[in-house]
């Protein structure tokens, strides 16, 4: 945080500033009721601000704390206190949910007003003087008044910032593990292809030769698009890109594994038309989701 030091420097505030600061302090200070008058007809004038200040006690107090502000910022010491005690002025306007440019419109204000009443007491270099010391010091209030304005601000970025990267850690853990579970999933797919591999061979050797070699060479053909497709899903769990193809082209070998087997089973020839159907609607989708691969290559 800055120091009440840094921003003394920063403002090019010296000796001279603080010398005019007692000069100033003996102009405005016997008008600090006309000040606090005019400051609330500012603030009724306006439709929003004037909200703020419905009730008389609401008014005196607006009145009591402007004139309070105003002494302090003539004749209090510039040091941490100080620092702390505008930093709080600052916290209470984004408490009431002030919007900040209407701190800053009120700002220009006194200042315009103020300017005025000096004009009446100094002119020449002593005026010009003068107004630059005035004019530093409502910019300093006015920079720590920001303060708080800006913390606020910070507060909510970083509140929103910690929540989105929560949440896409969160979804990332999620799809991480649900492709862990997809990969599971197709391992033990693949044990039962296997599996069925075994059981084709064995009814090739036992009975039917030329249906159990015929479905042998069916399953073999799905265990070597299993294979394609863990292939494709460890690849996309170390980050490459999904292939939507390969899951067509594993259903078309299952299709034509069936279509193998009714061939062979003559007695059937609905189910032969509905497997040469569903073929054709897979052979079709194949070549539309490899056409648009194509496309995206190209671009
Ligand atoms: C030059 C600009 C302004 C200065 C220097 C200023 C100063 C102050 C001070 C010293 C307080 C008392 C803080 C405390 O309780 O410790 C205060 C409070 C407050 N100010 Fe301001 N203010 C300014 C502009 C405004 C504006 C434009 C509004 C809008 C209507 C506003 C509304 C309030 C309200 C609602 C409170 C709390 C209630 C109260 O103490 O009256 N202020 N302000």
């Amino acid at each position: 945080m800055t120091t009440i030091g840094e921003i003394l420097q920063n403002f090019g505030y010296g000796p001279v500033d603080e010398e005019n600061r007692k000069a100033l302090a003996e102009i405005l200070l016997p008008n600090l009721d006309l000040i606090a008058e005019e400051f609330y007809e500012f603030l009724s004038r306006d439709p929003v601000m004037s909200t703020y200040f419905l009730t008389p006690a609401a008014v005196e107090h607006r009145k009591a704390t402007i004139k309070r502000w105003l002494e302090d910022l003539l004749t209090s010491k510039y040091d941490v206190a100080f620092l702390r005690r505008m930093t709080k002025v600052g916290q209470v306007h984004v408490r009431v949910k002030l919007d900040g440019h209407l701190v800053n419109a009120a700002m220009h204000f006194i200042r315009s007003f103020c300017f005025r009443l000096i004009e009446s007491e100094a002119d020449g270099e002593r005026l010009s003087s003068l107004n630059a010391t005035f004019d530093k010091l409502l910019d300093i209030n006015l920079d720590i008044l920001t303060i708080s304005y800006r913390e606020a601000e910070m507060k909510k970025i970083f509140v929103s910032q910690r929540l989105e990267s929560a949440l896409l850690n969160l979804s990332e853990r999620l799809l991480h593990g649900l492709n862990l579970v997809l990969t599971l999933g197709l391992l033990a797919m693949a044990l039962g292809v296997v599996a069925l591999f075994g059981q084709d061979l064995v009814q090739a050797f036992t009975g039917e030769i030329e249906h159990g070699v015929i479905k042998a060479l069916g399953s073999l053909l799905i265990l070597w698009m299993m294979i394609e497709l863990l292939q494709a899903e460890i690849e996309h769990l170390k980050g490459g890109r999904f292939h939507l193809k390969i899951f067509i082209e594993l259903a078309i070998v299952a299709l034509i594994r069936k279509l193998f087997v009714a061939a062979l089973d003559k007695s059937d020839p609905v189910g032969f038309g509905l497997i040469s159907g569903g073929l054709l609607t897979l052979g079709l989708l194949l070549y539309l989701a490899t056409r648009e691969l194509t496309e995206r290559t190209k671009r």
